[in-house]
């Protein structure tokens, strides 16, 4: 139980860096909390117009917790491994160094589920870029991956994720509660606008 705990705490450290914020500071492409949304995902570091930036964010925030996952699974086995990705997504989520106001996990939660189940992480990026290529809206990919990541979990036969998947679904869904308004209210930006 220990172990467990140890594996919280690393993966909560390791989800709380916020690449967004670091790569865009390194950047000098301006305070990412005063653009957009304001988020500190990659859908916000592409509103400063560098994709590259935009691009490493993505990769780096989703690695953090995919890194996460496999540390604890390599040390310590798949329950530590789960732990270590749900403890990820609320570091990124919840950053005790942003005064626990962090993204809305989608990256991570990406390279968490490729991590635990690559099928799986596979079927929901692609969930997300064809949902973006067809609404070009960022966060409605985010609700469709998180959505149907449930009916992946079974398709594609891995239902040991099944509970994590739905709690990091549920939270995907509370983390995106102003964008499910805009969506609603037909404000939501699409990708390549200016909000
Ligand atoms: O990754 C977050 C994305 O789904 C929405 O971001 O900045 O449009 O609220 P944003």
């Amino acid at each position: 139980i220990m172990l467990l705990l140890l594996w919280a705490v690393i993966g909560y450290l390791l989800g709380s860096i916020p690449f967004g914020i670091v790569v865009t500071q390194r950047l000098k492409l301006g305070n990412l909390r005063e653009i957009g949304s304001g988020n500190i995902g990659a859908t916000n570091v592409l509103r400063t117009g560098n994709k590259g930036a935009a691009a490493a964010t993505l990769v780096l925030d989703g690695a953090k917790g995919a890194v996460a996952v496999l540390l604890a699974r390599m040390v310590s086995g798949e329950d530590a491994a789960q732990l270590a990705g749900l403890a990820a997504f609320l570091g990124h989520c919840y950053p005790v160094w942003l005064g626990f106001k962090g993204g809305k996990g989608v990256a991570t939660f990406l390279g968490i589920l490729l991590a635990l189940a690559p099928p799986v992480g596979l079927a929901a990026c692609a969930t997300w870029a064809v949902t973006v290529a067809v609404t070009r809206i960022s966060s409605m990919g985010a609700l469709m991956a998180a959505a149907l990541s449930t009916l992946w979990v079974f398709a594609l036969g891995h239902p040991r994720v099944f509970v994590l998947g739905v709690i990091l679904t549920v939270l995907v869904f509370v983390r995106h509660r102003e964008n499910i308004w805009r969506i609603k209210a037909g404000t939501e930006p699409k990708i390549g606008e200016k909000k």
